[in-house]
């Protein structure tokens, strides 16, 4: 079995010029986590069309970034290591980003965020990379600190990597004693390939946790948004992430006096990375 990259160095090393270039280069590497951000985005569930502002913990080079970008939120990045934090400058990304390591505590007023997302950087956490490491204590750090500068409607969603039940069990016990609720929805529980962790956070209000993918009570789900998506098409908007759905958001930005590019036969095609 392949070595976990947490357990190889602390992240702010592993993670250096050389594989933060390797990482942010690789097509399929970009598809999945842009694919787990798209996921993580909708399990915010954040009302439809209004810009937010949110927080990527763990941001890297900023291609969970380039999904809040991309629906049109302004957003504001963390992560330990400098080398993906310069890619993530090279990329131009539109975030701010903030070197910083989160088991020290988010350094934002209250309530500033209307929601956070974190991909594949929570495991990091539950390692102890220096005798001084507590995971629990870094934990708990982390987690008070988030819930404060969240508003108290907001989510946080992480999708993470957990080594075994034990770290599961830490992390969500750190979790509820900083204030969340809430708890994890695994999407394709039985696949070994497909299935992903998502631990979904809340900080007030009563909303239900949400429905995982890949299940019984999914696949009811999906027929239901087919439908939905119908009755959209024909109430006459453009379905998300089609040309015309594109043309109409370029339209939206040029009108908000946004630097846009121009339209081109080649807007809105079929990618398969993001470069
Ligand atoms: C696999 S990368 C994911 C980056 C990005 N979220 C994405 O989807 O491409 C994990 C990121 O978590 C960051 N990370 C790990 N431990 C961290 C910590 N203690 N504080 C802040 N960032 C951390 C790493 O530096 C790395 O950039």
């Amino acid at each position: 079995m392949a070595r976990r990259p947490e357990h190889a160095a602390p992240p702010e090393i592993f993670y250096n010029d050389d594989e933060a270039n390797k990482y942010s280069t690789n097509s399929r590497i970009i598809e999945i986590q842009v694919e787990m951000a798209e996921r993580a985005l909708e399990l915010l569930a954040l009302e439809e069309e209004e810009c937010k502002l949110i927080l990527d913990i763990g941001c890297g080079s900023g291609l969970s970034g380039s999904v809040l970008e991309d629906n049109d939120h302004v957003w504001i990045g963390v992560d330990i290591a400098a080398s993906m934090l310069k890619v993530a400058v090279d990329r131009e990304v539109s975030g701010d980003l903030l070197l910083t390591d989160m088991g020290q505590g988010m350094p934002f007023k209250p309530g500033t965020f209307d929601g956070a997302i974190s991909i594949s950087a929570l495991q990091w956490l539950c390692n102890a990379d220096k005798s001084s490491h507590n995971p629990h204590k870094r934990l708990y750090k982390f987690f008070s600190t988030l819930f404060s500068c969240l508003t108290r409607t907001a989510r946080a969603v992480f999708q993470f990597y957990p080594e075994n039940a034990e770290q599961i069990e830490m992390v969500t016990s750190q979790a509820m004693k900083a204030g969340f609720y809430g708890g994890l929805v695994v999407d394709y529980p039985n696949s070994t390939k497909a299935k992903k962790y998502f631990l979904v956070l809340m900080t007030g209000g009563a909303a239900p946790m949400p429905k995982a993918l890949g299940t019984e009570e999914d696949e009811k789900r999906i027929r239901y948004i087919k439908k939905r998506e119908m009755c959209r098409e024909a109430r006459g908007k453009p379905l998300k992430k089609s040309r015309d759905w594109i043309l109409a958001k370029k339209e939206r930005r040029r009108r908000q006096g946004q630097e846009t590019r121009p339209d081109t036969k080649y807007t809105g095609r079929k990618r398969s990375g993001r470069f």
